[in-house]
C-alpha cells in the first residue's frame, strides 16, 4: 500500500528517493511523486503511472535538492489521478505525503475552508497540510505537533516547509515510520527495506510519535508532549531482495526460493521447545486451554491449515477468525485462550486491530507468526515466532505462507509435545520431516515445465473450481486465491464432499476442477468426488501424490507429486498451484508482481 520516504542531506537527494519508492514498489500503488526543496521553494513531480516514469520526469525537468520527500499512493480517497497524487502542497509553502486515513476530514475540511484555504484534491490528506500550514508560525516540528492533535484516524506523514530547508517532519499514529540514521544525512520512511544501501540504523517510531530530522540528528516527542529517546537498532535490510536475477517475475523468484526460505525458518528448530517463541512461553503454554487465529489473506488459509494440525497433533480446541471479521463482532474472550496472529508483514491494519481488540477483551496470552521482526504486530504481542522467508515482493504470497505453516507446525508439535500428546519416537520423525521439506521442495519445483502446459489450457478459461479435502481444504482455497488475484480468472475452492451440495451444477467442460491429492485416509472418498466430476463431463486436473493410483485418462489429468508427505503434506502441495497460477498470468499478460487494484500491505482499513 501506500510508501513513504523523505530525506535530509548534503547531496542531492532525489536519487535516493526514488530508489527508495521503487523498493516500496512490491507494496502496490497507483500514483507515485517527489517533491524537493530548490530555490527556497517546494517543486514537485507527480505520476500515475509506475514509479520509472517518475523517474524519467525526474531526470527532464532535473529535479535536485538535498531536502525531500516521496510516496506511493494507494488510492482511497479520491481516484488515482495526478491531482491527488502526493506530495500535496499548501500554499506552495507546505508540502506533505501522507499513508492512512483521517476520520475527521469533513469537518477539518470545512473549517479550513471557513478560513480561506482553497482544496484542489479530492484527499483527506490535504486538510493535515493545510491544518498544519493554519498553525505554522516559523516552528514546524511545534506545528505538526499542533496539528495532529487534532486527526482522528490513521496516519504516518512526511512533511516540509520552504521556510525551513533544513528540516524534515514526520509523525505516526496507526501507520509505520521509521527514521533511518546515516553519516550527516537522515532519512524517513514507511518501511526500512524503502532505506536498504542507505543507513542500517534506525529508530522505529512509536504511536504518537513526532519527529524532526535535520542534518545533526533526530529529535522524538511522543504523544504526551515529551522529548524522548528511542532506541537505535542495527538491521541489516537485505538490498537484494528486490533484484530479479534471473527470474522473469518476484514470484517466480519467490516460489523458487522456499526451498532456502524454510532451510532458513528450520534453522532455529532442533527440537520442539517452548522457548522457540519467546522466553515467556513455557508458562504461558502451561496456561493455555485453546488457541484463537486471527489473519487476513493468504496467512488466515495458513490459519485454516493451522487448525488441523493444532487439533490433530496438539488436541487443543482451535478457532480461526478473519481479522476484519473478528474485530467488529461481538465475541466472548477465554482468559484461557491464546491469541495467534499471522501476517507476513506484520502491518495489516486489520490484523493489528484485531489482535488490539482481543487485547481490549482481556486476552492477555498473544503470539505473533510473522516474517518482518520490527513490525507492529511482533511488537505488539508477548511472545512471536519469525519466519525467515525474506523480504516478500510479489504481491500474492508464496514463501512467505510456506514458512508460516513451518512456523504454525512447529507450534502444534510443541504444544502436543508439553500437553503430553507425544513420544519421543514421534517428536524424532516430526524433526526429520522438516528437515526433509527443502529437498522435498526441489523435487516438487521440477514439475515446473509439465504445470506450464496445463497453464496454457487454463489461461483460455474464465472460471475454475479447486477441490480439496481435510488438511488440504485451505490448500484448494490457497490455490483457488492465487489463481484469481494474479490471472483474474474466477476460481473457487470447495471440500470436495461439499461438491454435490452445490459446484456440481457448474461443472461442464468449460470449467477445469483442480484437484489436491494426497494419499492421506481421505483419499478414497476423493476418488469418488473425482469420479463424480468425469460422469458429468468435467475436465479434471489432479496433483495426486506417487503412490495415490490416480492416472490419465479420459477428462482426467494428472501430474504426479514425487513422493508422499505425511503431515507436511500442505506444504508440498501448496507449490504446483502457486506455479500453476503463475504460470496461467503469465499466459495471460497479467502484471503478475503487481495485480490490478491489489496491494502488498494493506495498512488501511
Ligand atoms: C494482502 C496481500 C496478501 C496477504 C494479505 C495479508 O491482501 O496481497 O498476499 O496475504 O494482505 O497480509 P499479511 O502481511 O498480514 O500476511
Amino acid at each position: 500500500m501506500c510508501g513513504i520516504v523523505g530525506a535530509i542531506a548534503q547531496r542531492n537527494i532525489v536519487p535516493v528517493l526514488i530508489e527508495g519508492l521503487r523498493r516500496l514498489e512490491y507494496r502496490g500503488y497507483d500514483s507515485c511523486g517527489v517533491a524537493v526543496l530548490a530555490g527556497g521553494e517546494p517543486h514537485r513531480a507527480r505520476s500515475v503511472a509506475r514509479v520509472a516514469d517518475l523517474d524519467a520526469q525526474v531526470r527532464e525537468i532535473r529535479l535536485e535538492g538535498v531536502t525531500g520527500i516521496a510516496h506511493t499512493r494507494w488510492a482511497t480517497h479520491g481516484a488515482p489521478v495526478t491531482d491527488n497524487a502526493h506530495p500535496i502542497f499548501s500554499r506552495d509553502a507546505l508540502a506533505i505525503v501522507h499513508n492512512g486515513i483521517i476520520e475527521n476530514y469533513e469537518p477539518l475540511r470545512e473549517m479550513l475552508r471557513g478560513s480561506g484555504y482553497t482544496f484542489v484534491s479530492q484527499t483527506d490528506t490535504e486538510v493535515i497540510v493545510h491544518l498544519i500550514h493554519s498553525v505554522y508560525r516559523g516552528d514546524l516540528f511545534a506545528a505538526v505537533r499542533e496539528a495532529v492533535t487534532q486527526l482522528h484516524g490513521a496516519y504516518a506523514i512526511a512533511v516540509l516547509h520552504k521556510d525551513q530547508p533544513d528540516t524534515v517532519v514526520g509523525a505516526r499514529q496507526g501507520s509505520p515510520l521509521v527514521a533511518g540514521l546515516g553519516e550527516g544525512e537522515n532519512f524517513l520512511a514507511s518501511d526500512a527495506l524503502a532505506l536498504a544501501g542507505s543507513t542500517e540504523h534506525f529508530i522505529f517510531l512509536e504511536e504518537g510519535d513526532v519527529c524532526e530530522l535535520t542534518l545533526g540528528g533526530v529529535r522524538i516527542v511522543d504523544r504526551s508532549g515529551a522529548f524522548v529517546t528511542r532506541e537505535i537498532r542495527h538491521v541489516a535490510v537485505y538490498g537484494g531482495a528486490v533484484e530479479l536475477g534471473p527470474y522473469r517475475h518476484f514470484m517466480q523468484k519467490e516460489i523458487f526460493e522456499q526451498p532456502r526460505a524454510i532451510t532458513d525458518t528450520i534453522s532455529q528448530i532442533d527440537r520442539f521447545d517452548a522457548s522457540l517463541f519467546g522466553a515467556d512461553a513455557g508458562r504461558v503454554f502451561a496456561d493455555i486451554e485453546s488457541l484463537l487465529v486471527l489473519a487476513c489473506g493468504t496467512s488466515y488459509y495458513s490459519a485454516l491449515t493451522a487448525k488441523y494440525w493444532l487439533e490433530s497433533v496438539a488436541k487443543i480446541p482451535t478457532q480461526v477468525e478473519i481479522a476484519s471479521e473478528y474485530r467488529y463482532r461481538e465475541s466472548v474472550p477465554d482468559s484461557k485462550a491464546l491469541v495467534v496472529v499471522i501476517s507476513q508483514s506484520g502491518e495489516t491494519a486489520d490484523t493489528l486491530a484485531a489482535l488490539k481488540h482481543a487485547q481490549s477483551l482481556g486476552h492477555v496470552h498473544t503470539l505473533a507468526v510473522c516474517n518482518v521482526a520490527t513490525s507492529a504486530i511482533v511488537r505488539q504481542t508477548a511472545l512471536s515466532f519469525l519466519t525467515h522467508a525474506g523480504t516478500e515482493i510479489g504481491v500474492a504470497s508464496t514463501k512467505a505462507f510456506t514458512t508460516q505453516l513451518v512456523g504454525l507446525f512447529t507450534l502444534a508439535v510443541t504444544l502436543g509435545k508439553l500437553r503430553g500428546r507425544m513420544s519421543a519416537a514421534q517428536e524424532a520423525d516430526y524433526i526429520r520431516q522438516l528437515r526433509h521439506l527443502p529437498a522435498a521442495l526441489n523435487s516438487v519445483l521440477v514439475l515446473e515445465p509439465q504445470i506450464i502446459a496445463w497453464a496454457e489450457e487454463f489461461s483460455r478459461k474464465e472460471h475454475a473450481l479447486f477441490l480439496g479435502r481435510g488438511l488440504h481444504y485451505p490448500i484448494a482455497l490457497e490455490g483457488a486465491l492465487k489463481l484469481k488475484e494474479i490471472s483474474y480468472i474466477h476460481a473457487e475452492a470447495y471440500p470436495a464432499g461439499e461438491l454435490k451440495h452445490g459446484p456440481l451444477a457448474l461443472v461442464t467442460e468449460a470449467m477445469p476442477v483442480v484437484t489436491v491429492a494426497p494419499n492421506d485416509t481421505l483419499l478414497e472418498k476423493l476418488k469418488s468426488n473425482i469420479q463424480e466430476v468425469r460422469a458429468r463431463g468435467g475436465q479434471l486436473y489432479v496433483f495426486a501424490d506417487a503412490d495415490a493410483h490416480i492416472v490419465n485418462d479420459e477428462g482426467l489429468h494428472v501430474i504426479r507429486m514425487p513422493e508422499h508427505y505425511g503431515a507436511l503434506s500442505p506444504i508440498l502441495h501448496v507449490v504446483p498451484l502457486q506455479l500453476l497460477a503463475y504460470h496461467t498470468a503469465c499466459a495471460r499478460g497479467t502484471d503478475v508482481d503487481k495485480p490490478r487494484n491489489l496491494a502488498k500491505s494493506v495498512t488501511v482499513e
